[in-house]
């Protein structure tokens, strides 16, 4: 029993070591479920686990940072998610503006770039102004981007960059013949950034859930049982191991 134990052990303890720097994800983008249902196993109310789910937030970008991504795109309100109810919705806005205020400076100091996706014009306004005075704060930063996706939903994404296309078209700015994927993906909110190499979503659910739906042709899915508030370190780095066994052959043949 003991060998078996103190085997296990060394695994844990190995799982730093046999990630393979020289093929870390460039961007990983995470759904982050299962806060209501870790709140409902604590009888806590559901609040309690958004809040849990920021601490994960903490250390996820810590390791991304050390790990050296260069973009992690969190998943922290769809265009969805305003069917909630008032409170929820309202303390997940508070909380978005309590973690800008809180850790920006910490944030700026580890040279971490803060950005977001998705519509945010819909957000109050005291969330958009620590968003952009974030977001200046940190401009020239040269290390990880966090990108929080915020009243995003893709199809909303895909939906407002037609709508840009068809005006550019109209006003002579642009030729129809020069519409191609690329030109599409640079209508996106995620047009200075690569497509995310892994896609993580916890909890249980096999869903994609509207995130990043033109981005993700061709990322690495990743999918654990784990709730949010109980997603470590050790949970991306095994992604990441993973990740980095898969055969990536975008179509095509080796
Ligand atoms: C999904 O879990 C989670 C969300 C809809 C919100 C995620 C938000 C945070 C982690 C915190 C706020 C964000 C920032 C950037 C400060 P769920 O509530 O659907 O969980 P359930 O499926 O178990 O009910």
């Amino acid at each position: 029993m003991e060998w078996i134990l103190n085997k296990l052990r060394k695994k844990d303890e190995s799982d730093n070591i046999d990630i393979d720097m020289s093929n870390i994800p460039q961007h990983i983008a995470i759904i982050m479920d299962g806060n209501g249902r870790w709140a409902k196993r604590r009888n806590l109310p559901r609040t309690m686990g958004h809040r849990a789910g920021v601490e994960t937030i903490r250390e996820i970008v810590k390791t991304c940072s050390k790990l050296g991504v260069k973009y992690l795109t969190l998943y922290a309100f769809s265009t969805e998610n305003w069917k909630r109810p008032k409170e929820e919705v309202n303390a997940l806005m508070n909380l978005l503006v309590e973690y800008l205020r809180g850790e920006v400076d910490e944030l700026n100091k580890n040279n971490v770039i803060i950005n977001w996706i998705g519509d945010i014009s819909k957000l109050p306004s005291m969330c958009q102004a620590e968003l952009i005075r974030a977001k200046e704060i940190t401009k020239n930063n040269t290390g990880l981007m966090l990108n929080l996706a915020l009243n995003y939903g893709g199809r909303d994404e895909i939906k407002r960059g037609i709508v840009n296309i068809v005006k550019d078209v109209k006003e002579g700015k642009l030729n129809i013949n020069d519409i191609n994927e690329e030109l599409i993906s640079s209508y996106l909110d995620t047009s200075k950034m690569p497509d995310p190499d892994l896609l993580i979503r916890p909890s249980g659910e096999l869903r994609i859930s509207n995130f990043l739906l033109w981005q993700i042709a061709y990322a690495e899915l990743w999918f654990s049982d784990v709730l949010w508030p109980d997603f470590t370190s050790k949970h991306l780095i095994q992604a990441i191991k993973d990740y980095q066994m898969r055969d990536r052959r975008f179509g095509g043949i080796k």
